[in-house]
């Protein structure tokens, strides 16, 4: 098999050459011409059960669309799985994976935090008909029920980066499926799947597309959860948008290298915000007492790009910071920070929310010492 970094590059792209072209063409249509009503309500059939559309008609987007299948298909090869499921955004992801639990009569989920606060607050309002019984990592196994449907888990964790160790919890969860949100990692430091994982789970607003520029979320994992959550997809509605698709599709192709440069950057920061006197504590993966049980280089082949700290001057830095944006969300090419108690967590339930001196900054591919710059000034 060729490299990741190759793979990035030419996934979803081998009929190409023979359509004649360099670069995938955008498909924008709402509805495809249809032929006789036989052959055309095969091909609604076909769709709506969550196959392919093999050669008949695409009939409708909510169905299928090239774009979208494109970029499904370059993501599953990247994370080392069957196939994959595009929806709007990550949450829209997460939804799909939560009603098509809901819907096989498993509604109960373990959940380890931390999680993304949106994800947090989904369990929590048990909005979609799921229950949730919050475990650490080595109490999953105490959580688990006969009505149990699914297990998540975010590593890193927003916001404290936290790791966790997959092939554990999926001991744990026996034959539950281990839903493993990757967003932080990127298949390109780590494939949940090797390590046991039934589902991976992104927000490509992050990483994947990583401008700032769209949103989507996608869903990796086996054939039969594909077909299931492309049903889910085509009832409930919750589509990326083509144009979308084929941001995501282009952006895979620099992934690697922006994670690399990406993280080099972060880990120089890592270091240095552990020396400066304002700052009481750091979480990066990379630093050895943030990862006890040496998961980076295992499990994770890098650290990423993505820290948090502690300091008392956390709002006077947000509103001193120059070159680096007050902003929520990560995983672009140029840094972010923000307050997860007031923002990104604040609908979590107060025993589980981060504390009011943390910030999360996602490094972005700038100089590191024009940031360090930055944030010295900021927390002078
Ligand atoms: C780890 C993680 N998962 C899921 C989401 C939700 O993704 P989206 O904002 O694309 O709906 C986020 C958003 O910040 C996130 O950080």
């Amino acid at each position: 098999m060729t490299a990741l970094d190759t793979r990035a590059v030419h996934a979803g792209r081998d009929d190409l050459t023979a359509l004649g072209l360099h670069v995938p063409p955008i498909d924008l249509s709402t509805t495809y011409p249809l032929t006789d009503l036989a052959t055309s309500g095969a091909a609604y059939d076909r769709l709506a059960a969550g196959d392919g559309p093999g050669d008949g008609s695409l009939v409708y987007q909510r169905l299928w669309n090239p774009n979208v299948a494109r970029f499904e298909q370059a993501l599953a090869e990247l994370e080392g799985c069957e196939g994959a499921v595009a929806f709007s955004t990550g949450m829209a992801a997460l939804s799909a994976c939560l009603l098509a639990t809901v819907a096989a009569d498993r509604p109960h989920v373990v959940a380890v935090r931390p999680l993304y606060g949106g994800s947090d607050h989904l369990l929590s309002t048990g909005l979609l008909g799921t229950t949730v019984t919050w475990a650490t990592p080595s109490t999953v196994a105490d959580a688990i029920r006969p009505a149990t449907g699914l297990v998540l888990v975010e590593t890193p964790a927003n916001p404290t980066v936290e790791l966790v160790d997959i092939a554990d919890v999926a001991r744990q969860a026996g034959g539950v499926p281990v839903v493993v949100d990757n967003t932080f990692a990127t298949p390109v430091l780590q494939r949940p799947a090797e390590h046991g994982a039934g589902l991976v789970l992104h927000s490509a607003t992050k990483y994947l597309g990583g401008h700032g520029d769209l949103m989507g979320g996608v869903v990796v994992g086996p054939a039969d959860w594909v077909a299931r959550l492309r049903q889910v997809r085509a009832v409930t509605g919750a589509l990326l948008y083509p144009l979308a698709a084929y941001e995501l599709h282009r952006g895979l192709q620099t992934l690697p290298t922006r994670i690399r440069a990406q993280q080099s950057g972060t880990a120089k920061l890592a270091d240095w915000l552990s020396t400066h006197p304002a700052v009481d504590k750091v979480y990066y993966p990379g630093l050895p007492e943030c990862d006890p049980r040496g998961l980076v280089g295992r499990q994770q082949i890098g650290p990423g790009a993505v820290l948090a700290f502690r300091t008392s001057r956390a709002e006077q830095l947000l509103a001193r910071v120059e070159l680096i944006t007050h902003a929520v969300s990560l995983g672009g090419v140029d840094t972010l920070i923000q307050h997860p108690a007031a923002l990104t967590h604040r609908l979590v339930a107060a025993e589980a929310k981060p504390g009011q001196d943390l910030l999360r900054l996602s490094v972005g591919l700038e100089d590191p010492d024009d940031l360090i710059r930055d944030l010295d000034q900021a927390l002078a």
